[in-house]
């Protein structure tokens, strides 16, 4: 069996839903308490066995570089004032994983991100992880796709339910039983699909695991919704040659490049957070009290 050993991270988006945030600033660099987007994301991967992240970036986009790369400069500081833990926090940051960069000149969408790192990745299956989708969970969310992975031998999409009035903002997955828990077997793939033409409530969240042929079939792919290669339309193509199949994760997904899934991730960290959370929840507790939410 072919180990994953490889993480797509494609950050090449512009991020319009987060303006004028995300002027200066790329999105996954925005900060969930104590760590920018990314960091969670890199984590994710790192906790899952992953040995190499290929970063898709484009202009603009060098902060997320930056944040894992070594600053002999800031290290040299913190250490002659003896900030330690600090520095070996940081440290630890620029060591957790080697990170290969490779440039989308344009943001022709997410399918085309993924297609650009064909050389890096090569003939073997790997990860993808969206630099925007966060995933709170037991087992990281890579971890468990791994696992299934050992089962199925095959792509993986991991999908969570959402409500039936809400499936037009999410590429949706129709499915059959496998038997295997939580597993189904792609039958159907819709991009944002109109009210009512679908059944199904289980929504494609930011993690794939992909076999490697996923790339002949996105160099094919021509522009879809939006203009841009969309990742769901070689999906398709994919699931009629070889099957792939639907995971409904356990966990909970946050949008982080939406305003408001950004607002709940912050809140939902920041209260688990091991030093600032009980500090944060009494904050919580008193702003209830004062205003009319109950
Ligand atoms: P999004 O749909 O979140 O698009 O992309 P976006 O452009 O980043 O943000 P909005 O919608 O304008 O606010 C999903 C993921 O695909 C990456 C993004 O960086 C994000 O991680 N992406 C998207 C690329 O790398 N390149 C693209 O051309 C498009």
């Amino acid at each position: 069996m072919k180990k994953i050993r490889k993480a797509v991270i494609p950050v090449a988006g512009l991020g319009t839903r987060f303006l004028p945030a995300t002027k200066a600033i790329p999105k996954e660099m925005l900060t969930i308490v104590d760590r920018p987007t990314i960091q969670y994301i890199v984590e994710e991967a790192v906790a899952s066995g992953i040995e190499e992240v290929v970063l898709i970036t484009s202009e603009g986009k060098s902060a997320i570089e930056n944040h894992f790369d070594y600053d002999f400069q800031l290290d040299t500081v913190l250490k002659e004032k003896n900030k330690l833990t600090l520095q070996e926090e940081l440290n630890n940051i620029s060591n957790l994983i080697d990170i290969v960069s490779v440039r989308q000149k344009k943001p022709l969408g997410l399918g085309h991100a993924i297609w650009m790192a064909r050389n890096v990745i090569g003939d073997e299956p790997f990860l993808v992880l969206l630099g925007d989708d966060l995933v709170m969970s037991e087992v990281p969310c890579c971890k468990q796709m791994i696992d299934l992975f050992g089962v199925v031998q095959e792509s993986i999409v991991a999908v969570q339910r959402v409500p039936m009035d809400q499936t037009s903002q999410y590429g949706i997955v129709e499915g059959g039983d496998t038997g295997i828990e939580r597993t189904y077997k792609v039958e159907r793939m819709v991009e944002k699909p109109a009210p009512g033409t679908t059944n199904s409530n289980m929504a494609i969240i930011g993690r794939y695991l992909l076999m490697p042929e996923i790339f002949d079939f996105l160099g094919k792919t021509k522009p879809g919704h939006g203009g841009e290669i969309q990742l769901t339309d070689a999906l398709l193509a994919l699931a009629k040659k070889r099957g792939i199949y639907a995971y409904e994760f356990a966990g909970k997904r946050y949008d982080a490049g939406d305003k408001l899934g950004y607002l709940k991730a912050v809140v939902d960290f920041a209260i688990r957070h091991p030093t600032l959370g009980k500090a944060f929840k009494e904050h919580l507790r008193s702003i209830c009290a004062e205003s009319s939410c109950r």
